[in-house]
């Protein structure tokens, strides 16, 4: 709905508002297509790593050699949580969802660091290190303390989806299901001014700092429009159990009017990039754990919702399809939002910190619609 005021438009939703530029991610709603820098999605699944990939996004190129070892080595010197971090996670409701934890956990790691208030790109970049560094060990100990299982520590000699699946499980992960994680670490890291990353904005545009910023972003991601999908989509997919049941459950939504988790886009009004990738890493993903139910349902509902509403440009996203990733991965389906987060900290705080370079408080304007001039009326007399 957009209302045509005394003097602008009121663009809802801010669909239609470009608020800043950005170098970071290119997206082309059109021609499903998203590049990191320049560099297609697809060839960053293909070819590089997580830790390479936030490198390009916060550096604007990929690295050299001794670069990326240099930039891995300080992603995990940083990995060791403060020994009042581990206390806190004991402290937290076992019954506590995943993502309220994690808003919780990454909020309080600003108080151990000295530098929380500094603004300056170097800072920044090195709080945003602390935070991807961190960050798994949070949430991979957030479930281990509410399932009575004992803490275990990050090991430095691991990459960031290693790390955490180790800390998770307790053993170290197959090289497929790590690097199936690492894969969709780099998907989800970035996507323009999504809903999460224009919240991080719109807090780091009052100078505010890098963790108040990342913390309105988690609370933001958490919503099912928006991360949340990802959950979302595994609950459909559990509930249904079967494919027999998918046709009058997609056709029984669409009827009511009412959203199939997993599709449309605010930009792409093609298939998801993403989307395309992990459809295929879902499929090998789920025939290699027994899943392949979860895969088949899953190609059911796209294709009644290609014949129903794909002329309407409605497709896949990237939660589709990492549903079933994340499940066939072995983790808990409300483990999938924080997965998220685990990525889209690159994004967050790479714009948070490309932002700054040319900060504009972001305060838009609302048109007032109520009534003027009303009297206050004394209480005895209403
Ligand atoms: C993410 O922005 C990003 O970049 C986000 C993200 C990222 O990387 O950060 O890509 C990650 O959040 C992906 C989106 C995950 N959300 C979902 O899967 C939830 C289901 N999707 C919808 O809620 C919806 O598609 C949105 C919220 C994602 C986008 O909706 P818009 O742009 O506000 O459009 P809309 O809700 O006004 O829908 C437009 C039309 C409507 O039909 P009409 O009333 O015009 O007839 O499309 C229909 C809607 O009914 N529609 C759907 C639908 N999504 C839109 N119909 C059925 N199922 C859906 N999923």
């Amino acid at each position: 709905m957009t209302a045509a005021t005394s003097t602008n438009m009121i663009d809802q939703g801010l669909a239609n508002t470009i608020a800043a530029e950005s170098k970071m991610s290119f997206i082309d709603g059109q021609n499903g297509v998203l590049e990191y820098v320049g560099i297609d999605i697809d060839a960053l699944a293909r070819n590089s790593t997580f830790e390479e990939s936030v490198y390009l996004l916060w550096h604007f190129r990929l690295p050299s050699e001794s670069e990326l070892a240099a930039f891995t080595d300080q992603i995990r010197n940083e990995y060791a949580l403060p020994d009042q971090m581990w206390q806190l996670i004991k402290d937290l409701p076992k019954t506590a969802s995943p993502m309220h934890a994690i808003r919780t956990l990454v909020s309080a790691l600003a108080m151990h660091d000295p530098e929380a208030d500094e603004q300056s790109p170097e800072a920044n970049t090195r709080k945003g290190i602390r935070l991807l560094a961190k960050t798994p060990a949070l949430i991979a100990n957030f479930d281990r303390h509410r399932k009575d299982k004992d803490f275990i520590k990050p090991d430095p000699s691991l990459d960031i989806a290693t790390s955490f699946l180790t800390m998770l499980n307790g053993e170290k992960p197959t090289d497929t299901m790590a690097k199936a994680l690492d894969v969709c670490l780099i998907l989800h890291a970035d996507h323009g001014f999504n809903a999460s990353t224009f919240a991080a904005l719109v807090t780091i545009s009052t100078l505010s700092d890098v963790y108040s910023a990342v913390t309105t972003a988690v609370g933001t991601l958490k919503g099912p429009l928006h991360g949340g999908a990802n959950e979302a989509v595994m609950h459909t997919l559990n509930e249904l159990g079967d494919i027999s049941k998918v046709e009058d459950f997609v056709r029984g939504k669409l009827e009511r009017k009412e959203r199939v988790m997993g599709f449309g886009h605010r930009v792409y009004k093609a298939y998801d990039p993403r989307a395309t990738y992990l459809k295929t890493f879902a499929k090998q993903l789920a025939a290699d754990t027994g899943n392949q139910n979860l895969y088949e349902m899953s190609r059911r509902i796209e294709e009644i919702m290609a014949e129903a509403v794909a002329a309407k440009g409605i497709h896949p996203n990237v939660d589709f399809y990492s549903a079933t990733t994340y499940y066939s991965i072995g983790l808990d389906i409300d483990l999938f939002t924080p997965m998220f987060v685990m990525s889209r900290i690159a994004g967050w705080v790479g714009h948070c910190i490309e932002y700054l370079q040319d900060n504009k408080l972001i305060r838009p304007r609302c048109e007032y619609t109520g009534p003027h001039s009303s009297p206050y009326v004394p209480m005895n007399e209403r």
